[in-house]
């Protein structure tokens, strides 16, 4: 099984299945000299660990991250880093009577058929469980973006057709109106209506989609290259390999097609003898490369495809039969509220290897 790895430079290989007994990341070409603990990348996986609340899937996965190389007296040396986290909370006979059904919105027919085999305990090398790897080197990697002052946001901006009214400007209030709503939103009027709408779609059975924005406050201008590593392109190469996304979008995004250039065109203006632009409908990059100005996107998931509504859908043998949730199932009735850390993540290795490739510019 090919691609598990992500990045050029500052390079993550993830590795294990959601029922193994353990997954990890190697990330390699980390510069070293950067303060790393177990604490602060324990803080990451907690954001994303679910049931905390109901409005994620009641699963308990204590994620104890344990760093086993690459790190000495408390900072990266330059060597590849290693990180170990236990499945503690694996249950995998919940999955035996479904075993031999194709599992609606799932990989486990699309697997049998490329590799002839399928790990059914929870999804495997396709479960969302894989994304704990991400967030650990997610970590690693925003601690590198700290040394140029990069910081990375991101949050509900829509779940169903409740809509968030965000402004996005001020980081540390931001932060703190994100953590303080229990589906990582910061609009405490759409929080309470995301979370009235997932208590009843779940109380029927059933999932709901979502759309996780991300937004960096300033960047250097320069990141990305033209043509095929356009920072977009990568970003957008990130954001659609976490499981469950169906869209991305940078700037203006798909609203762009109702519009005209005379509207959507940034105009140039100096700031405090900076180039910046009047409006960033562009989303922070020009042919590819970032301009300055605040990167702003947005990734779509689809709802979670384990519900507890019955189901058409075929046995191996293509025999078709009704799909039913095991009783006591576990699973999250809207993705997008645990995807918000891994959207973080994705964007932060993103940005730290665009940096170190970035070096190589010019003189
Ligand atoms: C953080 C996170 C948690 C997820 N939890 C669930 C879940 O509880 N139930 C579910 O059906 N899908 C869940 N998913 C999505 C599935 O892993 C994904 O839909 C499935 O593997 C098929 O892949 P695809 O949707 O990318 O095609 C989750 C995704 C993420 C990012």
């Amino acid at each position: 099984m090919a691609s598990n790895s992500f990045g050029t430079l500052f390079r993550i290989t993830t590795w294990g299945e959601s029922h193994g007994k353990a997954i990890g990341v190697v990330i390699d070409g980390c510069p070293a000299g950067i303060e790393i603990d177990n604490f602060s990348i324990s803080e990451e996986l907690n954001s994303r660990a679910p049931g905390k609340s109901v409005y994620t899937s009641p699963r308990i996965e204590p994620d104890q991250p344990e760093i086993l190389s690459g790190v000495f007296e408390g900072k990266t040396t330059g060597a590849p880093i290693s990180i170990l986290i236990y499945n503690k909370n694996a249950d995998s006979t919940k999955y035996a009577p479904i075993k031999d059904l194709l599992r609606p919105g799932h990989a486990n027919y699309t697997f049998l058929e490329k590799y002839g085999i399928f790990d059914y305990r929870g999804g495997g090398r396709a479960s969302a469980r894989e994304t704990a790897c991400r967030v650990a080197a997610g970590a690693i990697a925003k601690k590198f973006l700290k040394h140029y002052n990069i910081d990375v946001l991101a949050y509900i901006k829509q779940i169903g057709e409740i809509d968030a009214i965000i402004a996005p400007s001020d980081t540390p209030l931001l932060r703190s109106q994100i953590s303080n709503s229990p589906i990582n939103c910061p609009d405490p009027k759409a929080t309470q209506l995301i979370s009235a709408l997932i208590e009843k779609t779940k109380s029927e059975g059933d999932s709901v989609g979502g759309l996780v924005e991300f937004f960096i406050p300033s960047l250097p201008v320069g990141l990305g290259d033209p043509v095929y590593e356009k920072i977009e392109a990568k970003l957008a190469s990130a954001m659609l390999s976490i499981p469950a996304s169906k869209g991305f979008e940078i700037g203006s995004g798909l609203k762009s097609v109702a519009m005209f250039g005379s509207s959507h065109n940034d105009a140039f203006i100096c700031k405090n003898g900076e180039v910046r632009t009047e409006t960033n409908h562009a989303g922070g990059t020009l042919g590819g490369i970032t301009t300055g100005m605040p990167v702003i996107g947005r990734v779509a998931f689809k709802p979670a495809s384990s519900i507890k509504l019955p189901q058409k859908t075929l046995t191996l043998n293509k025999e078709e039969k009704t799909f039913q949730l095991p009783e006591g199932s576990k699973h999250d009735p809207c993705v997008a509220i645990r995807a918000v850390p891994v959207v973080e993540a994705m964007v932060a290795l993103v940005l730290a290897d665009s940096i170190l490739l970035n070096r190589s510019s010019k003189l």
